[in-house]
């Protein structure tokens, strides 16, 4: 049976994390995997969150299981955290997921359920996983223009030429906030062009959440969501806490549907829940229901806006300070586009070669499309990875 098995081909972000790891070089930078690093290069557990483990710790009675959805108090609190404590609920359906990839799963195989024949666009470039993820569900996909290399922005012109092409009853495929891998977002009035767009168009817009709050605020990182939610009658949002919450391993997330009626809403729960039962059965529930803990106590939810503020105003720092070096580097102004990009990620002029030789020759770790974690940076390395840059090109 197995020898009819090839090799499976190691994924690109996680296997530079393994190396990096490996690596015994003290000066080693690491600017690959998308996890937020602190000064000090690590990346800590949010005292809310390990505050609610603790409370959780003393307060649970049971594990047995849940349910397919998941924590509904869960489902509850992240709804309002993404559509607004005021949202109207009666056309939403959410179901908490293993990690923003479960959720992104989950939807993938309700849209195939839905409209098999459905082509999903996805921005070009987009998180390299989008691609396995969504076709393994057996969609088809297909790229739109989105970044322009040459000013670090969005091609905003041809993206919407692109996705006005697209077939009505198509899925467009949006990244809430801080772009993977570009760190290029689309700003308030392009929201809304895009929302008409699609709303002329009969297109489902799915969002794909999973920095929120780590690009420009916890509010307006949600702007696109929230705006479309306004106007669209049926929509789907990926959630991730991975990031905002710290809670990578632990795999939280959810998929929400908008849905244009409250009786379609209901059917998509419950085809939710099938689903769910068909892929894991049920949610991991530990990281989930430390989340809701936070959500729900203002205490704790003051404390998690806090240190997410914190996180988030760092990586500001970082692009300002990397920004400056690069361009003090290069005597030049051309890279004051990071200044301008939000989150984690920004990605440089940058080849296969010399992803290799900052590799090699100085320890430097980057996904050789030139996506840079920002977060990796710190007042010591910025410096070092500006002149390592500039000396490898
Ligand atoms: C990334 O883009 O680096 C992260 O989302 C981690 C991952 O799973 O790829």
């Amino acid at each position: 049976m197995f020898e009819n098995l090839a090799p499976a081909k190691p994924d690109l972000i996680l296997s530079i994390m393994q190396q990096f790891r490996e690596d015994r070089r003290a000066n080693k930078i690491d600017l690959s995997v998308g996890v937020y690093k602190n000064a000090a290069g690590g990346t800590p557990i949010i005292k809310a969150v390990r505050d609610a483990e603790a409370r959780l710790y003393e307060s649970q009675e049971t594990k047995t299981y849940l349910g397919t959805t998941g924590d509904a108090g869960f489902n509850a609190a992240l709804t309002g955290l993404v559509f607004g404590a005021d949202a109207d609920r009666s056309r939403l359906s959410a179901a908490q997921a293993p990690g923003g990839s479960g959720a992104l799963r989950m939807i993938a195989d309700l849209i195939r359920a839905a409209r098999p024949e459905a082509t999903i666009h996805v921005p070009d470039p987009t998180w390299a996983n989008h691609i396995p993820l969504l076709s393994s569900a057996g969609l088809t996909l297909k790229s739109y223009a989105y970044f322009d290399a040459a000013t670090g922005a969005v091609r905003f012109d041809a993206m919407m030429r692109d996705l006005g092409a697209a077939r009505r009853g198509d899925v467009i495929l949006l990244h809430g906030c801080c772009h993977n891998p570009t760190g290029a977002d689309l700003d308030a009035a392009q929201w809304k062009s895009v929302g008409t767009l699609l709303l002329d168009r009969g297109l489902l817009p799915l969002v794909d959440l999973a920095y929120m709050g780590l690009g420009v605020g916890l509010e307006e990182d949600a702007f696109g969501v929230r705006h479309l939610a306004t106007i669209a009658p049926e929509m789907a949002v990926a959630v991730s806490c991975s990031k905002n919450f710290a809670v990578y391993r632990d795999r939280v997330g959810a998929a929400i549907i908008l849905s244009a009626t409250p009786a379609q809403a209901e059917i998509v729960t419950g085809k939710l829940g099938a689903i769910a039962r068909s892929l894991w059965s049920m949610p991991p529930d530990h990281a989930a229901a430390a989340v809701r803990i936070v959500l729900e106590d203002n205490g704790l939810r003051a404390s998690w806006k806090a240190e997410l503020d914190s996180m988030r105003e760092r990586i500001q720092t970082l692009r300002a300070d990397l920004a400056l070096a690069l361009n003090r580097q290069s005597n030049s102004q051309a890279f004051d586009f990071i200044v301008k990009q939000a989150g984690m990620f920004s990605r440089l002029p940058l080849t296969e070669g010399q992803a290799q030789r900052l590799k090699d020759q100085h320890a430097v770790y980057i996904v050789p499309d030139g996506r840079i974690n920002v977060a990796g940076l710190n007042a010591e390395n910025t410096e070092v990875f500006a002149r390592a840059y500039a000396q490898t090109r």
